[in-house]
């Protein structure tokens, strides 16, 4: 599948504007267009350099909007659609659900509804390995592993899945799922762990680890997941879902403390906080059917790829500094003052 017209839902966001890039740069016979509402976590400058590529078109708007993303899809003459547009926090969809509610399933049953009117190549519905749950110390999640969200970010997101497959199954439509594990690179919201910690610990402030810090997260780098994204657009099959994780498990506090020893400062800066309720103690992914199927690997191992990340956030000090001095402080103050 070459020379197609892409529609990029939630391209101003962490994970969509990596993949933006990373299309740009592997597929020149493409062209993105990129539909977002640009929420606190949408951000253009994430994409700056996309900005001057001709192949590159950029429309503001709802994905909850059907007249306007059914003239996005007409205007550009859309082949395939990717959603990746989200509420994608969950520490925010515990202190009120109605906005992931309202985007994560009502956003995407408008793609779905639209789908049944254009002839897309593919619609790839971007979902998480959250959507099967916790596991104890043991096992891997596979595709068929039951869905049993915990969060109402989860919950939203498996609603998704659910309405994605039942619109496969009843329209013929070329939909696939996709549920990776935990992202880490360039642009991410220091509302996540990763860069929140990183920032923290650049700015010798403490770093708020949830309960006993034993939690268990799978960690793949964004242009992994991009990679993945992409042989599945091109290769995946019709009405499958396909795992995506970088057999990279961690401990919240061995995420941390690499961090921390990375950026030379010193443990003492961890505080260990209240907990998330209803935290997922431990999620890993068994990738094997993209391996086997597609032949899709991950590239980059867990030490180097947080190693670069850190780089990044160290060289990129204008973009994080420009987020966290705005309404950034406000939800810090709210989430972590009462923990
Ligand atoms: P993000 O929060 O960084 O970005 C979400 C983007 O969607 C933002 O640009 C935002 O402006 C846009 N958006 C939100 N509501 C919208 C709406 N109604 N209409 C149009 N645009 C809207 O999220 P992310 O971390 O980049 O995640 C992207 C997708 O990947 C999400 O669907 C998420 O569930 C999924 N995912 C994320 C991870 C992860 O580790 N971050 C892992 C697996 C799956
Ligand atoms: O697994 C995929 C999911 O990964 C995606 O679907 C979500 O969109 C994405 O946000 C992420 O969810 P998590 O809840 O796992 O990510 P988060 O970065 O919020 O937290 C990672 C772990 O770190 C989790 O166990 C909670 C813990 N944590 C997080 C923050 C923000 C802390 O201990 N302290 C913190 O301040």
């Amino acid at each position: 599948m070459n020379d197609m017209t892409i529609l990029v839902t939630g391209g101003a966001g962490f994970i969509g504007s990596n993949f933006v890039h990373f299309m740009l740069r592997e597929h020149p016979d493409d062209r993105i267009v990129n539909l977002d509402k640009l929420t606190y976590a949408g951000n253009l400058e994430n994409l700056a350099q996309a900005q001057a590529n001709p192949r590159y078109s950029f429309e503001h708007g709802d994905i909850c909007d059907a007249p306007l993303v059914e003239e996005v899809l007409r205007k550009y003459g859309v082949d395939a659609v990717i959603n990746f547009a989200a509420e994608s926090h969950v520490d925010r969809s515990i202190q009120g659900a109605s906005e992931f509610v309202r985007t994560n399933v009502l956003g995407t049953n408008v793609l779905l509804e639209l789908a049944k009117k254009f002839p897309l190549r593919k619609f790839v519905q971007v979902s998480t390995d959250e959507v099967y749950g916790s596991l104890g110390p043991d096992g891997q999640f596979t595709e068929m592993t039951p869905l049993h969200p915990n969060s109402p970010y989860a919950a939203s997101k498996a609603s998704a899945d659910l309405l994605a497959l039942a619109y496969q199954h009843t329209f013929g439509l070329p939909i696939v799922i996709t549920r990776c594990s935990n992202n880490y690179g360039p642009f991410q919201f220091p509302e996540k762990l990763i860069p929140l910690m990183i920032i923290n610990a650049m700015n010798d402030k403490p770093l708020p680890v949830y309960g006993d810090g034993g939690n268990v997260r799978d960690w793949l780098h964004v242009s992994d997941h991009c990679a993945a994204i992409d042989t599945i657009l091109r290769r995946g099959k019709e009405g499958e879902i396909y795992n995506i994780g970088g057999n990279s498990e961690q401990k919240n506090i061995d995420v941390v403390k690499f961090i921390l020893q990375h950026l030379g400062k010193p443990e003492s800066f961890i505080t260990f906080v209240r907990d998330r309720p209803g935290h997922d103690r431990r999620y890993a992914i068994d990738a094997g059917k993209i391996q086997r199927e597609l032949g899709w690997q991950p590239k980059h191992s867990f030490r180097q790829g947080i190693a670069g990340t850190v780089e990044w956030y160290l060289s990129n000090h204008e973009w994080w500094k420009r987020i966290v001095s705005g309404e950034y402080q406000e939800y810090y103050r709210k989430m972590y003052e009462e923990r």
